[in-house]
């Protein structure tokens, strides 16, 4: 995809920067400059700082937003946070009648001693009239956690959408983390047979990996991610002012699948990761939006190449195979990058044994990524206690599986990778995982950073 970079001002000036802005500093009478990320058809990716009082007025059918009613969900973690600046940049616009139930609904909560019941919010109140020049914004507020990507809530938010008259002349606006992403985005693709949403991701784990390429998904009790469609974004607004409200831990949690992403396809990404923890875990504003500009590029160029996920999309499950069994069993002690990390170097291990010729990932190389993945706080090897036998089992459910064959991403140098997952001997897998435990062993126990526990709510984010 071309890249475009813009910077706007509140005088609606809009200037255009040859150069791709990383030396700019963010100015706070105005919001930052943004660059574009194409990722397939009209879907876009914005980059930037200030972008989220931005959105009101760019939901238009310039922008490729034809609507006149728009509903906004969001969770009870982040409404509190950021839901009053959004509402406030559309009431800001002419021609915007607001109907905020989210708020009023939360409010009612904290003076009550009833728990907050979102079930209600679908029939506490009147549908809004507004006249044809109007456009209605309904806000919806979901409970925290991995509990609400389910049927219920996903039919919660359809009845009170029917409630409130919308059509197929409706926009929604998922604000949040990965499982507000993954349930709007649902949500869309199946009301009224789909209508176009925006992302607003507000994690790490959201903006790099989740929000962009359209997989959206609920779980139930199957499985997680079981029901779901590809369902492309109209835009996703990547705000870097967003990650200030992160503990250190959720940050790190989504840079777990940056350091996957530079491994597997971008060698300067995992440079730049390798050679500054310390000031991307302090967000210093010019090297945190590179990380995230390009991890997130990465992600579009693989999704722009392989929507449905035929072979090269897959590949960006490197250590989720592994990663994926480990978060089966010790979710929420573990977040989900964590256990990617952990899964990253076992099946950097696998890889290196394979014995194939075109195999430049030495032991040497393998130190070096472990070393990366540590810098940021991220575990290395397996958690203590766990059984190889019920990893094996719980492996046996991966969605790259071929019947009964387990396959992994094989990284054979830094930045590059096998454009297809490879079929892996069942032995070799637990080898990979038993030299994980027999290390892990032999260290002191890995002990989280500092988190912000409001954020990290049981049942992790399983990627996708
Ligand atoms: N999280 C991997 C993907 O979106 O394909």
């Amino acid at each position: 995809p071309t890249i475009s970079a813009t910077a706007r001002c509140k005088s609606s000036t809009l200037h255009i920067h040859a150069l791709l802005l990383p030396t700019m500093s963010h100015c706070v009478s105005c919001p930052g400059p943004r660059r574009t990320i194409p990722v397939i058809g009209d879907s876009k990716v914005y980059v930037g700082r200030g972008l989220l009082s931005q959105i009101p007025s760019e939901l238009t059918p310039a922008c490729g937003i034809k609507a006149s009613r728009f509903i906004i969900v969001s969770d009870g973690n982040v409404w509190p946070l950021y839901g009053k600046r959004l509402l406030d940049a559309f009431k800001a616009l002419p021609g915007f009648i607001v109907h905020d139930v989210a708020s009023s609904a939360a409010a009612a909560a904290i003076n009550s001693s009833q728990p907050f019941d979102f079930k209600c919010q679908c029939c506490v109140d009147e549908p809004v009239d507004c006249s044809d020049t109007e456009k209605l914004v309904l806000t919806f507020q979901v409970p925290a956690g991995e509990n609400s990507k389910c049927r219920d809530v996903k039919a919660a938010i359809e009845d009170f959408m029917l409630a409130h008259r919308c059509n197929r002349d409706t926009c929604m606006i998922a604000m949040g983390g990965g499982v507000v992403g993954d349930l709007v985005g649902y949500v869309a693709a199946t009301f009224m047979r789909g209508v176009p949403y925006v992302q607003v991701p507000t994690s790490s784990t959201a903006m790099i990996d989740s929000s962009v390429g359209g997989k959206t998904a609920i779980n139930v009790p199957a499985g997680k991610n079981l029901i779901g469609a590809f369902h492309q974004p109209v835009s996703v607004y990547a705000d870097m002012d967003l990650l200030v409200s992160l503990g250190k831990r959720e940050l790190v949690e989504g840079i777990a699948e940056a350091i996957k992403m530079g491994c597997i396809r971008l060698p300067k990404l995992y440079e730049l990761l390798e050679a500054e923890p310390e000031k991307i875990m302090n967000l210093d504003p010019v090297l945190i939006e590179e990380m995230m500009y390009d991890a997130i590029r990465g992600k579009a160029e693989v999704v722009a190449e392989d929507e449905k996920e035929a072979g090269l999309r897959s590949t960006l499950n490197w250590g989720h195979t592994i990663g994926h069994a480990i978060e089966a069993l010790m979710s929420p002690a573990y977040m989900h990058g964590e256990c990617v990390a952990i899964g990253c170097i076992a099946e950097a291990d696998v890889a290196m044994r394979m014995g194939r010729e075109d195999m430049m990932l030495d032991a040497a190389k393998v130190e070096r990524i472990s070393k990366c993945f540590e810098s940021y706080g991220l575990p290395i090897h397996m958690p203590r206690g766990l059984a190889i036998e019920t990893l094996m089992k719980k492996m046996a459910l991966d969605k790259k599986n071929r019947g009964s064959t387990i396959r992994c991403t094989i990284v054979t140098d830094l930045g590059v990778s096998l454009a297809q997952p490879q079929p892996v001997s069942k032995e070799l897998m637990a080898e990979a995982m038993e030299r994980s435990m027999e290390q892990g062993n032999k260290r002191p126990d890995w002990t989280p950073l500092e988190g912000n526990h409001k954020f990290h709510v049981k049942g992790g984010q399983m990627a996708k």
